[in-house]
């Protein structure tokens, strides 16, 4: 089981600080499992786990074994958290160098996530011979990036195979009955999944948004979704063992003390995507009414030759959140050198692993000693089920820090602002008057 260690965090985490905030978690606790609380049209997720049914995950793996064989590359189209959890699962499952090595399940692209020419073209490119397939996923059905990104994929995919085919190879999990993307599955008669009208996209991994593409990838949904319905009996708990009301007590601490800025760090590049959808889900959710702990992410030790300067010495506004990993999958020794050149020898007969983890304490201590508190997150080893053991954990402790810091951690309303601009910028029909004040504002 995932466990959160506050050793490390020491004097910054006074200990009647820690359990006033640890009283405010566990009522935030109850307010996301009453539904009492704002945003509350959104906590579809909490029970998510205890959901996922026989019955759907064997239509995800119809999905798979309709396409195992036939499709080499399947492109998973989508944005934030339509892409980010199945991005963030497929990175810390697969093997490091999964691209280049051969493999019996297709290999998963993106597309959708970014609206460059260039990583257009060359995606096509890539697609040129090959049999591909598409997975579009997004609830609102309506999102720019993902919407360009389809049309494209779809042309290529009817022009390159025929309707027929890319009917049989292009499926869409969006929203029940709304949106653009429900309408042209219905119409073109391409298999569906529904995101749950209750669950917002960064929420979403649990639902087929992560589970159909993760299941494409190789993986075994049925364990990732135990791992996450151990995790959902352990979070509803009020005990003082319950991960995501310490982590949730303890970053609110730190932020209640100035420490404005978390910075989710791992020492293994399997989790570098693991930051990355965490930093949508905290920030998305915290970020607002002028409130809430900037998410930030790096990768260690690689990062430690960037950022490791200013961590250790810049500004004093930031803590570490330290996820680690117990078990390696593989053993890999330093053997010995009789010139000695590189002076390792010291190192002979010790695991790489052995070496990572000195270097965590050392810069847990470094770290620390310059005045940036550490907490810790241990997994047992990177696999599925301690995969959705950490997916729900982050979730129910981001629901619960949003309700500490007074806001709504479900809604988004911010990120509407860009897209009205852009769209007056495009001149997409009923943005006229925008699109005159704009264009003059910016001297267009
Ligand atoms: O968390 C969110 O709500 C957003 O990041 C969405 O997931 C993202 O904007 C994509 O939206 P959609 O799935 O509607 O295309």
């Amino acid at each position: 089981m995932i466990s959160v260690n506050l050793k490390a965090a020491g004097e910054f985490i006074p200990e009647s600080l820690y359990n006033e905030f640890k009283e405010k978690a566990y009522k935030a606790l109850d307010t996301v499992l009453d539904g009492t609380g704002a945003g509350n049209d959104f906590l579809g997720w909490v029970t998510l786990p205890s959901e996922i049914d026989d019955k759907l995950i064997e239509s995800c793996n119809e999905v798979v074994a309709r396409w195992k064989g036939k499709v080499e590359v399947v492109v998973v189209v989508g944005i934030g958290g339509s892409y980010l959890g199945t991005k963030c699962a497929v990175e810390a499952l697969s093997h490091s160098f999964a691209s280049a090595m051969p493999s019996e399940n297709p290999k998963i692209v993106y597309a959708g996530h970014n609206m460059s020419e260039d990583y257009a073209a060359e995606l096509l490119e890539y697609l040129e011979g090959k049999n591909f397939a598409i997975v579009v996923i997004s609830k609102s059905g309506t999102t720019t990036e993902p919407a360009i990104a389809f049309r494209l994929l779809k042309d290529y995919l009817e022009s390159k195979f025929g309707k027929e085919i890319a009917r049989e190879r292009i499926v869409a999990v969006t929203d029940a009955a709304r949106g653009a993307l429900r309408t042209l599955a219905t119409q073109e008669g391409y298999t569906t999944f529904v995101i749950p009208d209750n669950v917002g996209g960064r929420f979403s991994v649990l639902t087929p948004v992560g589970l159909l593409p993760i299941a494409l990838a190789g993986f075994d949904i049925r364990k990732m979704a135990e791992g996450a319905q151990a995790m959902q009996k352990a979070c509803a708990e009020k005990s003082d063992g319950n991960p995501a009301i310490m982590y949730a007590a303890a970053r609110n601490v730190l932020y209640s003390l100035g420490k404005k800025i978390e910075i989710l760090v791992n020492y293994n590049p399997k989790l570098q995507y693991l930051g990355e959808w965490w930093k949508q889900l905290y920030g998305e959710s915290e970020g607002k009414d002028g409130k809430g702990i900037f998410p930030a992410s790096v990768n260690f030790s690689t990062d430690l030759h960037s950022m490791g300067q200013y961590i250790q010495d810049g500004e004093r506004t930031m803590f570490e959140t330290n996820v680690l990993v117990k078990n390696q999958k593989h053993t890999v020794t330093i053997g010995s050198d009789a010139q000695n050149l590189d002076g390792l020898n010291f190192l002979v007969g010790k695991r790489v692993e052995e070496i990572n983890q000195k270097a965590q304490l050392g810069t847990r201590l470094a770290h620390t000693d310059g005045g940036v508190p550490n907490l810790e997150i241990e997994m047992d080893r990177i696999d599925e089920y301690n995969m959705g053991e950490l997916f729900y954990m982050f979730e129910i402790a981001c629901g619960i820090s949003g309700y500490i810091l007074g806001v709504n951690p479900f809604d988004q309303p911010g990120v509407e602002a860009y897209k009205k601009n852009m769209f007056a910028l495009l001149d997409k029909p009923g943005h006229e008057a925008a699109s005159k004040e704009i264009k003059a504002r910016l001297g267009l």
